[in-house]
């Protein structure tokens, strides 16, 4: 798919706080402690940009995703890593880019991200994009420029029940010819094993999943990983011996250890 080992992994799933932007916030953080890494914020909302401490009303069209992705400007890496990622910023323009190519019959507009990529991939040994909430045209977008998909799912009803229409839109894009495409994980989030609805719900969500792909332990819920991103910093930095840590060191590995499909 890409010409490199680099392994672009996207945060997928539809359902709104499921765990995105703090798995890749987190992710990003644990894999540069030895890699090479670049974040994508591809939701208008641009939480993965105000997480890592950038406002993203202070920015210019050019400074983020959007410009790249519409062919208004070049890849704009933001000047300096943070915590020792790099990021490309995000904010409310990237919302305009939905109507924009999908009116946009004339390219394969669905490939804007990956085009975009390709420049730089070889520079990285990971790539994290966030995806907004939504199976709308910036998830697509993200989902074929990626390698791999990671799903946060909460241990919720609402959840498990929509991880099947998120398998079923899996599918459908590895058949219409994204057959590389491999889930590296789902990750239960926010998970309170004292209650009686979370332990049912992540059994389900086991037996549901088993088969089809790896499920990760589930990362807690916890009041540190808000305090800390509100704080700019991964959940590590914040509190260095909350559980969670080991959790996402784990998750971390075992993204280390994937390899590509072909
Ligand atoms: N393990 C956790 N425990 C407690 N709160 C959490 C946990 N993970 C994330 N949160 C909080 O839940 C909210 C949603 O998380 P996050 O923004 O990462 O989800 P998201 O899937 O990116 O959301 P969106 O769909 O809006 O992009 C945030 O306020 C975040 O701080
Ligand atoms: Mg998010």
């Amino acid at each position: 798919m890409y010409n490199t080992k680099t392994k672009v992994i996207a945060a997928f799933n539809q359902s709104g706080g499921a765990g995105k932007t703090t798995l890749v916030h987190n992710l990003g953080y644990h894999l540069a402690k030895k890699h090479k890494v670049l974040l994508i914020d591809m939701d208008p909302q641009a939480s993965l940009t105000t997480f890592m401490g950038v406002e993203p009303k202070n920015l210019t069209e050019n400074q983020t995703i959007y410009a790249a992705i519409t062919d208004r400007g070049e890849l704009d890496i933001w000047h300096e890593p943070i915590h020792n990622m790099h990021l490309v910023p995000s904010n409310s323009f990237l919302a305009g880019a939905e109507l924009e190519l999908g009116r946009d019959i004339t390219t394969d507009s669905r490939q804007k991200l990956k085009f975009t990529l390709e420049e730089v991939v070889d520079k990285y040994d990971y790539v994290l994009i966030d995806c907004p909430p939504s199976l709308g045209y910036l998830s697509i977008m993200s989902v074929i420029a990626a390698t791999h998909l990671i799903i946060p799912v909460q241990t919720e009803y609402k959840c498990y029940a929509a991880t099947e229409q998120l398998l079923n839109t899996i599918g459908r894009l590895k058949k219409g010819g994204h057959k590389d495409l491999q889930i590296a994980a789902f990750v239960p989030t926010q998970y309170d094993g004292r209650t009686l609805q979370h332990s049912g719900i992540l059994e389900g969500l086991k037996n549901q999943i088993e088969n089809r792909a790896h499920i990760t332990k589930a990362i807690p819920n916890s009041v540190d990983f808000p305090s800390a991103s509100q704080a700019h910093l991964p959940l590590a930095l914040w509190k260095k011996n909350h559980p969670a840590v080991n959790i996402l060191e784990e998750i971390t590995n075992h993204l280390i250890k994937l390899n590509h499909a072909n």
